[in-house]
């Protein structure tokens, strides 16, 4: 019994050495001490022994289980501390990995534009204002003075709701004159940028949606100096003090007289050529064209309730999409509205 129990420990022991998981321990713990176990077959064997022999081998088989149990507490410790060692390692986080890049986005090149046009009005003293992209005919060319029949009303050139042509995507942004008059009264000045509509195929100066930026002034005594004075110093701002301005007559229903204003080619410096080749800026002209602009029309004050024979006002209209264009100096409409991020890096 004795080589039994000595037997039964270094087995016990060594079994417990090879274990090298919980679940392994613990089909050991059950293995050896548990009632169906190798030293529990051991013990019910006591009986048969002498009442000499009896004690020594308790004591002993004592010993043995104490022996077994505390390698087996020993083994759980170091277990539980190489799984725990095992399960850090792969947890472990590298902080000397570079970090993943977040690439920051920027203000789009049109808005940096809009936004800088914005702050010289405001600067100014305008006021800026938003109105809505579905419109009515009515604000959209009849009371700009617009007849039936004019070109731009057609269906070939705008883009209507309805089958009588009073619900339209606006052309332009100057029914907003019209709206801002209906509800205040002079003296005012106003800003209003947003987009129009206009049934014209993408090319590199075209596109169906584009932004544009009306301004309207109304007060006793407004000339076309005030006008002058208003885009030559906002021009001068954005394309720089020595840029070269020309107003040019034009013919605009809702403004009288009107104009258009021109810039100095930046390229060509007004000749129109660069080393004997036209120049591809201006495409020979020496000017490029800026807006449209005019002293509002008495019919359209008078469509506003605003008595033309005590106020005068000017207002222009100009294509956002063209002054970004000749401020960050881009050839190609369609770059624009691609937003290709190569693009758009640039600016
Ligand atoms: N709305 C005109 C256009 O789209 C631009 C324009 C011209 C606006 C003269 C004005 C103006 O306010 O006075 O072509």
């Amino acid at each position: 019994m004795k080589e039994q129990l000595e037997q039964i420990q270094a087995q016990a022991l060594a079994a417990l050495d090879a274990a090298a998981t919980p679940a392994a321990l613990e089909e050991l713990r059950v293995r050896l001490l548990g009632k169906k176990g190798e030293l529990t077959a051991v013990l019910k064997q006591m009986g048969k022994l002498s009442p000499e022999e009896r004690p020594v081998m308790g004591q002993m088989a004592n010993s043995v289980r104490a022996a077994i149990e505390e390698k087996l507490e020993a083994r759980k410790a170091e277990i539980h501390a190489a799984v725990l060692e095992e399960k850090l390692a792969k947890e472990a986080i590298d902080v000397t990995i570079p970090g993943k890049q977040i690439a920051l986005g920027h203000q789009h090149p049109m808005n940096q534009v809009l936004q800088q046009i914005k702050e010289i009005f405001v600067g100014l003293g305008y006021q800026v204002v938003d109105g809505p992209e579905v419109e009515l005919a009515s604000y959209n060319f009849t009371r700009l003075n617009i007849e039936e029949g004019h070109p731009s009303r057609d269906r070939s050139d705008t883009f209507y709701f309805d089958d009588n042509d009073s619900v339209l995507l606006r052309t332009q942004t100057s029914p907003m004159q019209i709206r801002f008059m209906e509800n205040h009264k002079p003296p005012f000045c106003m800003l209003a940028p947003g987009r129009v509509f206009r049934k014209d195929e993408a090319d590199a100066t075209h596109s169906p949606m584009f932004h544009q930026i009306e301004g309207l002034v109304v007060d006793e005594h407004i000339t076309m100096g005030d006008l002058k004075g208003a885009l030559i110093t906002m021009m001068q701002k954005i394309y720089g003090e020595n840029s070269v301005m020309r107003f040019r007559p034009h013919h605009f229903p809702f403004t009288e007289p009107s104009c258009e204003m021109d810039m100095q080619c930046h390229k060509c410096h007004g000749t129109g050529e660069i080393d004997g080749q036209v120049c591809s800026t201006c495409h020979g002209e020496g000017w490029i064209e800026l807006l449209g602009a005019g002293m509002v029309h008495p019919v359209v004050l008078e469509n506003c309730g605003i008595d033309p024979e005590k106020y005068s006002g000017f207002a222009f209209g100009m294509g956002l999409e063209r002054m970004a264009m000749g401020r960050l100096k881009i050839n190609d409409l369609r770059l624009i509205f691609d937003n290709d991020v190569r693009f758009l890096n640039q600016f």
